[in-house]
């Protein structure tokens, strides 16, 4: 079966599929992009990621490349195509091509628009063993709420992580607290039982996996807290996870090669991965 992408306005065959040299987005990482989770064929928070999108253009003065309802169908039409059940869809939207020049262009451009999905494995219920994080200096630049295509200090975070056995990087600031993982949101539970996640500002994307499980832990009646927590209070925490649009919710069992709380997964982040593909697999919308 052919797999497409979506590249300015056409449907091209994905290993085709091509963008401009002087596409600013390849040269100077001038663009923005999401990604939304998909389950049984139903985008998950479709309608907050097209939000968070908006927002993202709007910081960078980026104008829509095609309205809104025409992306919905886009993006529709390509799991169609591709017959995407699982996995994810991934969209990037940059200034659009133009001679070399830091400075926006002054004439006007397009802006440039690509899609193309990926599958992935049927997120279940059961979160399987946990994952180890590996702590890094958060390097980034200090408007992280922009869902940028700038991803190199993300990059080798992530990198080092995995050089070291680990499946997430867990970033530090300057004042040894965690800000997030390289591309997920960083989440524990304290021995008293209260659920942490750092508030957003512009040192995080606030992750709309994020949004949702804060209102799926309301709910359930959790002592949610939005505050910074620090690499130690991590490592001294009964329980850790991430949430992405990709990884759902996931335990952490080891941050630095120690284990969390008993090192094994623990059972709000089990129950809060439980409740998150109930939704996701309902397709309901939190707002
Ligand atoms: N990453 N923080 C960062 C730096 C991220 O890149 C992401 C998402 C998140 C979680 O956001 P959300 O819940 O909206 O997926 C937090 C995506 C999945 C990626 O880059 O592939």
């Amino acid at each position: 079966m052919a797999r497409y992408a979506y590249v300015n306005g056409r449907y091209v065959d994905h290993r085709e599929a091509r963008v401009h040299v002087e596409d600013r987005g390849y040269q100077l990482s001038d663009g923005v992009y999401e990604v939304v989770g998909v389950r049984d064929g139903k985008l998950i928070d479709e309608a907050l990621h097209l939000d968070r999108l908006g927002r993202s253009l709007g910081e960078l003065r980026i104008t829509w490349p095609v309205s809104r309802p025409t992306l919905g169908f886009i993006i529709r039409e390509l799991m169609r195509r591709n017959r995407l059940r699982d996995g994810l869809v991934y969209m990037q939207v940059t200034r659009g091509v133009a001679r070399r020049d830091h400075a926006f262009p002054t004439r006007p451009v397009k802006p440039a628009l690509v899609l193309t999905t990926k599958n992935g494995k049927r997120a279940e219920a059961d979160p399987g063993p946990g994952v180890a994080v590996k702590s890094q200096p958060d390097i980034r630049w200090q408007r992280c709420d922009i869902k940028t295509v700038a991803l190199l200090p993300n990059v080798l975070a992530k990198q080092a992580a995995r050089e070291n056995g680990a499946f997430e990087a867990w970033m530090v600031d300057k004042h040894g607290n965690v800000t997030e993982g390289a591309s997920t949101n960083a989440w524990i539970v304290t021995k008293a039982g209260e659920l942490v996640t750092r508030a957003t500002d512009q040192a995080i994307l606030a992750g709309i996996t994020r949004h949702t499980l804060k209102a799926l832990a309301t709910d359930l009646q959790l002592k949610l807290v939005e505050r910074p927590f620090s690499l130690t209070e991590a490592k001294a925490a009964k329980e850790a996870f991430i949430t992405s649009a990709t990884s759902f919710v996931t335990p952490v069992t080891k941050i630095d090669g120690q284990p969390v709380g008993d090192g094994k997964v623990g059972s709000t982040a089990r129950r809060l991965r439980e409740e998150y593909v109930r939704f996701a697999a309902a397709g309901e919308a939190i707002t």
